[in-house]
């Protein structure tokens, strides 16, 4: 069985809204199993992350899907806990060619969301992982990928209730960016 994990934190649940997503389609392919996973700042003492659950279910994972909010031109800080939570691994190689791919939120069209997802891929690089990108065309009538972005998803959200926003085209974006990521995964996997 391939497994696909989606770890991502989320302050006000809009970018929970497209984790589901991207969740929904990594689970849509067969022979995947998908995993969501909340990053809870209730983890997080003295400025560490510590959820040991949590990483052994990453290390589990044939793919790990990360997902922040655009905070301040880059990912939360709890998101950044986790990911230096994860530098015993780099130590020793453990996410090596494990497949990587990641997704964003922020209330700007732009709002510097791209500062994020390239922190993923730089943490992807440093793990020896694979970073599979998003190749979706947007000129298209469902707005999939209507922002533009090939290094991972973006969505946006500001203040709107998380039923309004992220839209149903950011929403689908992230499930076909899942259905993407799981259908490598189990390939690669072979
Ligand atoms: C501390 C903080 C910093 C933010 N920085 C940015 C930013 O740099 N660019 C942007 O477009 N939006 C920014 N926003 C807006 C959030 O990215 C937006 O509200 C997003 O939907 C929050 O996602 P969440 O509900 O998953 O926490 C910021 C919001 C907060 C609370």
């Amino acid at each position: 069985m391939t497994t696909v994990s989606i770890i991502h934190f989320s302050g006000s649940g809009h970018t929970t809204k497209l984790a589901e997503a991207v969740h929904q389609g990594a689970a849509s392919i067969e022979g995947v199993q998908a995993h969501l996973i909340s990053l809870s700042g209730d983890d997080i003492i003295k400025g560490r992350y510590k959820n040991d659950a949590v990483l052994a279910q990453l290390d589990a994972s044939d793919a790990i899907i990360f997902g922040s909010p655009t905070y301040m031109g880059g990912p939360a800080a709890q998101f950044k806990a986790f990911a230096d939570a994860t530098a015993e691994r780099w130590f020793r190689g453990g996410w090596r060619d494990k497949l990587a791919a990641g997704f964003t939120v922020s209330g700007g069209p732009s709002g510097d969301k791209l500062s994020t997802l390239q922190y993923f891929i730089t943490l992807a690089m440093q793990h020896g992982m694979i970073w599979v990108g998003f190749p979706e065309n947007p000129y298209n009538d469902k707005g999939i990928n209507r922002l533009s972005s090939y290094s991972g998803v973006m969505g946006q959200a500001g203040q709107e209730p998380t039923d309004v926003a992220p839209n149903a085209a950011d929403k689908l974006t992230g499930e076909l960016l899942g259905q993407r990521v799981a259908r490598l995964a189990a390939k690669f996997r072979g």
